[in-house]
């Protein structure tokens, strides 16, 4: 019998996979029927976490943001550490883990992954999966009007990002500067330490390319706000004849603190650049399905403006978008990783979630879920005017405590992790406390329960 069935396919079809993974997948559920809620950590396993998290952070030579070690344990937006404590997870891995912990859906992905060749997917080698991603991924990028021809995967947010400076910095060669907003941050390589507004995090760096900083959108001068960002590009310009390259947008502004901007702010900023010949990039690593549509340019409807648009975190694998013109000469890129079998898996499996879901739209899970979210810091807020905002868009949610004061935000955020909740601050004056939603394994009863362990956590702190 002739069969046009490859033998990865037969063997994936096997009653004996099937019952397998079924098996694998009940386990999983029967074992997650005991994580029901925060657990403090268990005191027989608090000290050698301490000591093994201690040696992990001096042999690495820097202390991690929290104590916080995985167990490989988890239950949607619950997750349980090394020292046998459990606890809610609204930061996500930093919007990583968007389907949650231990999602079965993930889960059931990555044991087909573990399953195919080609663990790590690179330059010589990729499964035929990383095709049927990339269709994927165009097609999303391109639903309402076309925008990319192409789709290149790489390995994490910062190099779609260094992909996107290379292909432009080639087109729109010799120009060299970049235009880049105040508190924008985009990754540690040493070319975005330049593009960050971070000049703490490139001291002793060489300078790779100049970079203009310039005002973002200001929501409380809307008018004002368009007309100074446009006076100092046009400043930079002629200052700098032809060399501008590039101007790099995030539609909401991720570790700078939430900041959102406007459609007309981004759409005037955007066409001055483009009649000056610069090209429009869009960092979308931390808004990629985070607003009621998958892409914030579509939110925000730039499609007819940008050049080029990355992402990365919720997607799983990470990912440069960019037009016909921009597409590299021979060799600019090639990586002998790219992503995994694991990481093309789950992002099949996240965007099928999220496609079949009833996420999307304005009254889409996304925003019913954030405007609960929103309704509940507000009114907390107005009742003990112990926050201020919420700020942010859509999941990525964030609110002020303390008036902003950055070692008071941060020493919060350490006991709020005590109590049960891991959330991360973002910005410096004011700085913030940040939510990045795992809205798929979260409902109204799910955030209420958080919420009340942060309410009271500001309480006793403001004591
Ligand atoms: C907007 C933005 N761009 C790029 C990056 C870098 O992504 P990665 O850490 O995956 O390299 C980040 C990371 O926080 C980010 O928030």
């Amino acid at each position: 019998m002739t069969t046009t069935q490859t033998n990865a396919q037969t063997f994936a079809q096997d009653s004996r996979i099937k019952e397998a993974k079924a098996l694998l997948l009940d386990a999983l559920r029967d074992h997650q029927n005991s994580i029901d809620g925060v657990r403090p950590p268990h005191p027989g396993m608090q000290a050698e976490t301490h000591a093994i998290l201690s040696r992990f952070e001096e042999q690495r030579a820097g202390s991690l943001i929290f104590p916080y070690l995985g167990s490989g344990f988890g239950k949607g937006p619950l997750v349980e550490l090394a020292d046998g404590s459990v606890k809610y997870d609204l930061i996500a891995g930093i919007g990583v883990y968007l389907m949650g912990h231990n999602n079965p859906l993930i889960v059931e992905a990555n044991i087909d992954a573990a399953l195919s060749d080609v663990v790590i997917h690179g330059n010589l080698l990729q499964n035929v999966d990383s095709t049927v991603l990339v269709d994927q991924l165009l097609q999303l990028a391109n639903r309402d009007t076309h925008v990319f021809d192409h789709c290149y995967i790489t390995s994490s947010g910062v190099m779609a990002g260094e992909n996107a400076l290379k292909i432009t910095f080639q087109k729109k060669h010799p120009a060299n500067r970049i235009f880049a907003f105040k508190r924008n941050f985009a990754g540690r390589t040493l070319a975005f330490s330049q593009i960050n507004d971070k000049p703490g995090l490139r001291i002793g760096l060489p300078d790779c390319f100049p970079v203009d900083h310039i005002p973002y959108f200001d929501p409380t001068r809307p008018e004002e706000s368009i007309e100074e960002t446009k006076q100092a590009i046009m400043d930079r310009i002629l200052l700098h004849r032809g060399e501008h390259a590039a101007i790099i947008f995030e539609l909401v502004q991720g570790e700078g603190g939430f900041h959102v901007g406007q459609r007309l702010f981004f759409r005037e900023i955007m066409k001055l650049c483009r009649s000056h010949g610069i090209a429009v990039l869009v960092d979308e690593v931390q808004t990629f399905a985070r607003l009621e549509t998958p892409f914030a340019f579509q939110y925000f409807g730039l499609e007819d403006l940008i050049d080029v648009v990355w992402i990365g975190k919720a997607s799983q694998v990470c990912a440069t978008f960019f037009r016909k013109d921009f597409a590299p000469g021979k060799g600019l890129m090639g990586q002998t990783y790219t992503s995994t079998a694991s990481m093309v898996r789950s992002s099949l499996a996240t965007l099928k979630h999220l496609s079949e879901g009833g996420y999307w739209g304005p009254d889409g899970k996304i925003n019913r879920l954030a405007r609960h979210t929103v309704s509940r810091l507000k009114a907390f807020g107005d009742e003990t005017g112990l926050i201020e905002g919420p700020y942010g868009l859509g999941s990525m949610i964030a609110f002020t405590p303390f008036g902003g004061d950055g070692e008071k935000v941060t020493a919060f955020v350490q006991t709020l992790f005590k109590n049960g909740v891991i959330t991360l601050t973002a910005g410096a004056n004011p700085t913030r406390v940040r939510f990045l939603l795992p809205y798929t394994v979260l409902d109204e009863k799910e955030i209420d329960k958080t919420l009340e362990i942060v309410f009271a956590t500001l309480r006793s702190f403001s004591a």
